[in-house]
This record gives structure tokens, C-alpha cells and sequence, in this order.
């Protein structure tokens, strides 16, 4: 069977603690979109890390971890990681790298800086923008040049050239120079030559043989280029759509779409939120549910869970089932508010808006819900949830239309409820 696993909110859901518990049954898992902006925390056997490129299989042995053409990949960063899991697991993880994923350049962290982007929009800084925009404008430099070292060179160099006359005051573009980065990246990419490949085809291979295949979503809906809350997205496709382009299979065999919603909501860096919380509230969210990105270290701004984006989010991905996570973050509080709806100059709305202008101005509209104070020790089963954590769980059922299968009440995989028979 094949499973996606989706981010259904800004991102930071518990995708990689899910992604983790689902891969040990799984014989490939594939990272479609995204990079190094990604901060997957994981715990595998008591050691916690912090994934940003590999796939959630590298912890176990047997499995193909495969990043795919639609992802933008740092060897810097991809080394260091492998390095520590390798270190960790006893064994280095087998990888697949699409020979069409785009490579992240020194150049394009330095652009995000230059430009000032990172700051006005409180980007991760891993130059995730400007690679996706190079791979756009056909200037990009991709995995599967790696193992043409002249080709590499002469894309480098006429890259530079353009860099240069576009920022001829920067010292820091000036002193770029391509022979140097084209040899830099291969003694980099060095031990990863023989993993550069056809992802399309083995991809396609483990489908058609009815294989346990995991696909590992980064970020989150409402972070999506084309339909998140533009422009304070990032610059891939986060949703389901863009699963079978980054891929290269239009309509692969996904049976499960598992969205991962975090019992209430965050955000990092700018953009609109109509549920946050700048009180006490908001802070104990923060502090109790350790809410601080695993790849920059911010705050994540918290806020109320927000059902009107969930719907939006549930219908773009054709979400199958829900994991619900970090409910044991809820528990304590006398009352829980939850969204329903939207109000605009006086006028409700149910549907999420599309233009960031409309959706700075809604005022959500709350039903006030009774909180719970009891332990999640113990419980096994979604039967055996405190009696106001169960009705939370069924008001988003209801209010998104599908099930919520998971139940994740703490960062262990051991603190994990299924819905049980
Ligand atoms: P991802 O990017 O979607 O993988 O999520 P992150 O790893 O960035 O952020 C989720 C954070 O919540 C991490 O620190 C996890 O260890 C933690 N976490 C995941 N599930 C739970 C849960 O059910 N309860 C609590 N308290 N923490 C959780
Ligand atoms: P995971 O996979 C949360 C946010 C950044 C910024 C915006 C654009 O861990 O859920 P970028 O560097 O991508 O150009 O930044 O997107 N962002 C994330 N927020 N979780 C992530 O990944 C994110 N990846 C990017 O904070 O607001
Ligand atoms: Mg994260």
C-alpha cells in the first residue's frame, strides 16, 4: 500500500514523528518537495534528530530513501545528515537521488541575503527561493550534472556571469569563482555519485509491484507556492497535487492521504493568522509544546485551531485520514476554542480566502469547547480518549469530514493512540 503523509498547516504538524512509525513497514519512503527548509524532528530509540533531507527510512535497514525531482538539495547539508544517522544506525542509509532534483549553491543562500528576502519574509535561509527560481528561469544546476564535472563547471560559470553584472557593488558575488565551487560541490557530492539516478523509474518499479511505499510531504498546505498563503509561502508544491509532478507519475497508486494536523495552530516567519494568540495562551502553547523551529531555532507563533483552513486543506490534498498530534499540549486548560468561521467586514465566510489581503482582515468566528485535564497514560484505544479530548477529536472529524485515525499525545512514537477496533 501507498501512503502520503501531508503538513495540512504551516508546516511543523509532526510529520517526521509520523513519517518515522510509518516507515518501519515501509520498503522506499520519498522526500517530493522542498530541502533543507524542512526540520523533521524524529526519535529513534531514545536519540532525537532533527532530519531536514532525508527521508524518515534511513532509520531502518532495508529501505530505499529516495529525494525526488521536485526537491532542491544542499550536499552540504546532505552530508552532515547522513554522516549522523549513519553514525547512529551503524550502517549508511541507502539513498536515490533524482537526477533532476535541483542543487542548492552557495550563491543562492548569499541571493536570499543580498536581496533581503530572508528578512522580510522570515524564510528558513537555506536558499530555497532563488534554487527553485534558477530551476524556473532554466539556470538552474542539477544532481545529475554532478556527474559531468565540465558541464557542471561551464553552468556555474555562466550563472556567475549573470550574477556578477547583476550585483557588480557586491564583494561578496565578486569573489564567487566557478572553478572553485564546481570542485567544492563534486568532492562534496563525492560519496553520493553512485545514488544519483532514475528516481521516475524505481518509483514507478515499487508501485507497480505493490510495494509498502511512504511519501514524506515538507511543509505544509497553506505554505504551498500555488495555493498557500502567497506570498508568504515557500517556493515548491507542499500539496498533494504536487506530489505526482515531483515525482514524474501522474496518477500514482496513493490509496492513504494522511494529513497531520497539530492539535492547534503555528506559523513561522511573516504572513497572516487569524487564530493566533499574543497572550498567556499563546506563550504556554509555545512553551509546553516546545514550539521552536528544528531549522532556524525561531519562536513559531501559536495560535487556536483554525477549521476553516483544515477544510480548504483536507479538500486540496483529497485527505483520506488525519493524524491528529500534540493533543497532551491542550490538556489543562478550562476551555478550548476552535474555528469555524470566518467573519469579513461583517459578512461570514466559510471558504478559506485565496488572497492574503482578505484573509488578513477575517475575524474567526469560535465555538468555545470544554478542556480535559486527565493523563493520556494508558490510553490505547481513540475509544478510551477523556471524555472532552473525544469530543474535540469528533468536532474536527465533523467539521473536515474525515477520520481521525492517529492520535499523537507526546514526541515519543511510544505516545502514539490508534483508533483501535
Ligand atoms: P514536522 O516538521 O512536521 O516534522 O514537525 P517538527 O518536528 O518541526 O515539529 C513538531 C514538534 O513537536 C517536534 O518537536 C516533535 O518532537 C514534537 N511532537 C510531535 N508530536 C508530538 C505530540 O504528539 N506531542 C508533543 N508534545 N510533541 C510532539
Ligand atoms: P517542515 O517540513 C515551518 C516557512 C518559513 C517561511 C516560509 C518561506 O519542518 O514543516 P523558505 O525558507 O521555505 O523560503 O521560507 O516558509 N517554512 C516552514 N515553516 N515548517 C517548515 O518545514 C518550513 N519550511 C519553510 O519559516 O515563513
Ligand atoms: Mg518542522
Amino acid at each position: 500500500m501507498a501512503t502520503a503523509v501531508l503538513g495540512l498547516q504551516w508546516g511543523d504538524e509532526g510529520k517526521g514523528k509520523i513519517t518515522h512509525l510509518l516507515a518501519r513497514e515501509a520498503g522506499m519512503v520519498v522526500r517530493f518537495n522542498g530541502g533543507p527548509n524542512a526540520g523533521h524532528t524524529v526519535i529513534d530509540r531514545g536519540v532525537k534528530f532533527g532530519t531536514h533531507l532525508v527521508p524518515a527510512g534511513v532509520f531502518y535497514p532495508n529501505t530505499v530513501n529516495v529525494l525526488a525531482g521536485g526537491t532542491v538539495i544542499d550536499m552540504e547539508v546532505l552530508h552532515e545528515e547522513v554522516e549522523a544517522i549513519s553514525e547512529h544506525v551503524g550502517r549508511r542509509p541507502e539513498l536515490l537521488i533524482a537526477e533532476n532534483a535541483h542543487l542548492i549553491l552557495p550563491y543562492h543562500r548569499l541571493l536570499e541575503e543580498l536581496e533581503g528576502s530572508g528578512a522580510h519574509f522570515g524564510t528558513t535561509r537555506r536558499g530555497i527561493a532563488p534554487t527553485y527560481r534558477d530551476k524556473a528561469a532554466k539556470v538552474g544546476i542539477r544532481a545529475g550534472d554532478l556527474r559531468r564535472p565540465d558541464v557542471l563547471a561551464t553552468r556555474i560559470e555562466r550563472r556567475l556571469d549573470q550574477l556578477k553584472r547583476q550585483w557588480p557593488a557586491s564583494e561578496e558575488v565578486g569573489r564567487l569563482d566557478a572553478g572553485t565551487l564546481a570542485e567544492e560541490l563534486v568532492t562534496l557530492a563525492d560519496p553520493f555519485i553512485g545514488s544519483i539516478g532514475d528516481a521516475t523509474g524505481a518509483i514507478a518499479e515499487a508501485l507497480r509491484e505493490k510495494r509498502n511505499v511512504l511519501f514524506e510531504g515538507a511543509q505544509g498546505t497553506l505554505l504551498d507556492v500555488d495555493h498557500g498563503t502567497y506570498p508568504y509561502v515557500t517556493s515548491s508544491s507542499t500539496t498533494y497535487a504536487g506530489l505526482g509532478n515531483s515525482i514524474g507519475i501522474p496518477e500514482p497508486a496513493i490509496t492513504q492521504r494522511l494529513g497531520v494536523v497539530k492539535a492547534y495552530q503555528t506559523r513561522v516567519g511573516a504572513g497572516p493568522f487569524p487564530t493566533e494568540l499574543e497572550d498567556e495562551t499563546g506563550v504556554g502553547f509555545r512553551e509546553r509544546g516546545g514550539e521552536y523551529g528544528v531549522t532556524t531555532g525561531r519562536p513559531r507563533r501559536c495560535g487556536w485551531l483554525d477549521l476553516v483552513a483544515l477544510r480548504y486543506a483536507v479538500e486540496l490534498n483529497g485527505v483520506t485520514d488525519i493524524a491528529l498530534t500534540k493533543i497532551d499540549v491542550l490538556t489543562g486548560l478550562d476551555e478550548i476554542k476552535i474555528c469555524r468561521a470566518f467573519e469579513v467586514e461583517g459578512e461570514a465566510l466559510d471558504r478559506y480566502p485565496l488572497s492574503g489581503d482578505v484573509l488578513e482582515k477575517c475575524e474567526p468566528i469560535y465555538e468555545a469547547m470544554s478542556g480535559w485535564s486527565e493523563s493520556f497514560d494508558g490510553v490505547e484505544s481513540l475509544r478510551d480518549l477523556p471524555d472532552a479530548a473525544a469530543a474535540y477529536v469528533a468536532a474536527i472529524e465533523e467539521g473536515v469530514g474525515v477520520p481521525v485515525e492517529i492520535v499523537s499525545v507526546g514526541p515519543e512514537p511510544e505516545a502514539t493512540i490508534y483508533r483501535g477496533l
